[in-house]
């Protein structure tokens, strides 16, 4: 590590409508380190913005010895935010979460440990805040097991034929309707939220989403006058999911249709938007890159081959912070118990526990480190705890220690959860 280099954690702050001059050099610095444009005026204005609504804590790393010419001493050679969204642990059920993100460190001074620093400090301050979890979406999926992150949900890159097979079985009920994209960022937030609230594995979203999904600043700071935008009603005329989208062009074959966000509050309405999108002339693939695992779509279709997933991507990370408050936060549907200990060179997590469930609560309690059942690292606690990991993998992989027979397949079975684990949020 060099002597040089001063870490300092700051609140994202504005002078007026301007990033103060630490969010101003911080910004630079985090669009310098996810390879984007450097942010005019009014884009850092908005960005600041953002940041200020999410109040989110800003670290930046100065190198106090960088040469003459380097960027200028206020940008620094890395930078790290955490701010806080509630996480939901079972339908219904929040538990507040530590986010972090915009993690960079520049090319001249990675790898000599300013991440681990960064990571380790931050993460202390939050469990000393009283957070039980810690979450992120990664980049790259090799960096974050080794802070006790592990991947608790996914979702399904998909690529839905909408020539003349795509069919559903039966016709959705309701209406949906096509509408002015600059309305989402009003429209979005409530349904959002009640699609969050029943979503086991969703995060709440941060303030820059709605202008995002809707296209009127992209991540370069520009409108997209391509995005568009539909919604869906009931029978009853309540609003019930919405859909932003932007056609990928003429030059794509087939002619595509991108989903940018697709939120649905009940199953009907997520089949009716499929309807819709399907319905667009001109088009005959929609594309979209964070679908559920285990979509209805699927069941709906009358050939259901029509959907393809291009890929399976890991969305939340989640990192156990203080045990005993997290597995007390969720719900069960079985009753039970099982004991594990965990492994955790960061200490937040580490200990022997037993974990027992009835009539839907659960506790978990810490043991003398005798024997356990299972044995486990802290990201593959932070893995299973939502229950959209399979212990049984787990222990096949070898992550997941089994010291009494069975005993991977009693937690899988005490934390199976009582939907599919699922986010549409990144950060
Ligand atoms: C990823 C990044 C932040 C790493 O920063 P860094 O300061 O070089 O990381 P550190 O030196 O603190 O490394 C800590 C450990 O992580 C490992 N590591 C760091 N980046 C890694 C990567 N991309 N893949 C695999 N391992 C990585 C290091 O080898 C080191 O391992 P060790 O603990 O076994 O010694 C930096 O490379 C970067 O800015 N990348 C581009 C932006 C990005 O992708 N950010 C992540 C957003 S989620």
């Amino acid at each position: 590590m060099t002597k040089s280099l001063e870490f300092r954690t700051f609140p994202a702050g504005r002078d007026g409508d301007a990033p103060d001059a630490s969010t101003a050099g911080w910004l630079e610095a985090d669009t310098l380190g996810f390879l984007g444009r450097r942010p005019t005026p009014a884009h850092a204005a908005a960005l600041a913005g953002y940041l200020v609504e999410d109040a989110q804590a800003l670290t930046g790393v100065y190198d106090t010895a960088a040469p003459a010419h380097s960027l200028h001493a206020d940008i620094p050679v890395a930078t790290f935010a955490s701010f806080e969204r509630p996480l939901t642990v079972s339908p219904g059920v929040q538990l507040p979460a530590h986010l972090i993100s915009s993690v960079t460190v520049r090319a001249t001074h990675r790898r000599r440990g300013i991440l681990r620093r960064m990571m380790t400090d931050d993460l202390a301050r939050a469990a000393d805040a009283g957070f039980a979890v810690a979450a992120l979406t990664a980049s790259e999926a090799s960096i974050y097991r080794r802070f006790g992150f592990g991947t608790a949900t996914w979702v399904h890159d998909l690529a839905v034929d909408t020539d003349s097979r795509f069919a559903l079985m039966t016709l959705p009920q309701g209406q949906c309707s096509v509408i002015d994209v600059h309305d989402i960022p009003g429209l979005a937030p409530a349904l959002f939220d009640a699609f969050h609230a029943k979503q086991p594995g969703s995060i709440g979203r941060h303030a820059q989403y709605g202008d995002r999904i809707s296209g009127r600043i992209t991540e370069e700071g520009d409108e997209d006058r391509g995005r568009r935008a539909a919604v869906h009603y009931s029978d009853a005329g309540v609003l019930d999911g919405y859909v932003t989208y932007r056609f990928a062009g003429w030059h794509s074959q087939p002619h595509t249709i991108e989903v940018t966000d697709f939120v649905a509050t009940e199953p009907n309405a997520s089949l009716a938007l499929w309807q819709y999108l399907a319905s667009i002339d001109l088009t005959t693939r929609v594309t979209y890159s964070s679908g559920p695992p285990d979509d209805a779509l699927r069941w709906a279709l009358v050939d259901p081959r029509v959907v393809s997933v291009k890929n399976v991507d890991d969305r939340i990370w989640l990192r156990i912070l203080d045990p005993i408050v997290a597995f007390a936060a969720r719900a069960y549907s079985h009753d039970g118990s099982v004991s594990f200990r965990v492994d955790d060179p960061l200490g937040f997590a580490a200990g022997s526990f037993r974990l027992t469930t009835e009539a839907g609560a659960g506790r978990l309690e810490r043991i003398a480190d005798a024997h356990v059942d299972l044995e486990m690292d802290a990201w593959v606690l932070g893995a299973l705890y939502l229950g959209g990991a399979d212990a049984r993998t787990a222990s096949a992989a070898g992550a997941l220690r089994e010291f009494t027979p069975s005993s991977a397949a009693t937690l899988q079975r005490l934390l199976a959860s009582a939907a599919p684990v699922y986010a549409n949020t990144q950060f």
